[in-house]
């Protein structure tokens, strides 16, 4: 028996018996869910926390640390789960993404990922909040307020660096620099492993219409409440 977007696959236990499409389907998200968690806390969230400038900054940064490396597990618990190898659950041989390729130096960089990065992580989590695969549509439920809590810290803390002229030219010296880095992070356009998830009701929508939703919450995040400018990017109108 096959699995097709009207006969959701309801626990891990059914896993075995879905269609093969299906459950490569599932593991290729779930492995890069568990990959990126970690290689972002490794990169961004850990190392900020000695950026942090203040004592509740630091336990607040602390506590998206925390947080990240808690989704990390989450996604690998389920990975192992359906039978991905535990190797493949962490960063490996494979090229890290292109968002993670920012080397972070300094606090306004940090609130700048937060504030842009993670909105586009609650767009991905957001599109499998109606999985058909119900193990990761609720691993999708618990993570949302987490993810909307580190967007928020982004938010926040960019908000309060904006209110001196120094601070506010290093948020938006950040934002140029960073940017650039996140629309790829949607996928290609016209994507054949997109058409698939939408397929078999794992993801609800195109890469590029994810793409052009996030830009344009990350417009009024930056132009409408920061007062800053978002930089052009080519290529992705
Ligand atoms: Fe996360
Ligand atoms: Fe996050």
């Amino acid at each position: 028996m096959s699995t097709t977007a009207s006969q959701p696959v309801k626990t891990v236990a059914e896993f075995p018996a879905a269609a093969a499409e299906f459950k490569d389907a599932i593991r290729k998200i779930v492995r890069s869910h568990a990959v990126n968690e970690l290689y972002g806390a490794q990169v961004f969230d850990e190392p900020a926390i000695s950026f942090a400038p203040t004592p509740y900054a630091k336990w607040l940064t602390c506590r998206v640390a925390m947080e990240e490396y808690g989704h990390h597990v989450r996604f690998r618990e389920l990975g192992e789960q359906i039978g991905i190898p535990a190797a493949e659950l962490v960063p490996g041989e494979k090229k890290p993404l292109s968002i993670f390729a920012f080397p972070l130096a300094t606090w306004e960089e940090f609130c700048v990922i937060k504030l842009l990065a993670d909105l586009a992580e609650i767009l991905q989590v957001e599109d499998l909040l109606q999985c058909t695969f119900h193990p990761l549509r609720n691993l999708a439920r618990m993570t949302m307020p987490e993810e909307r809590f580190h967007a928020q810290f982004g938010r926040d803390f960019c908000v309060e660096l904006c209110r001196t002229p120094e601070g506010r030219a290093k948020v938006q010296d950040a934002i140029n620099r960073y940017f650039p880095l996140l629309p790829a992070f949607f996928g290609a356009s016209g994507s054949r492993n997109n058409a698939t998830f939408r397929r078999l009701g794992i993801k609800q929508r195109r890469n590029e219409e994810m793409r052009a939703d996030y830009l344009e919450r990350a417009r009024v995040l930056v132009e409408d409440e920061l007062k800053l400018t978002l930089p052009e990017i080519a290529g992705t109108a």
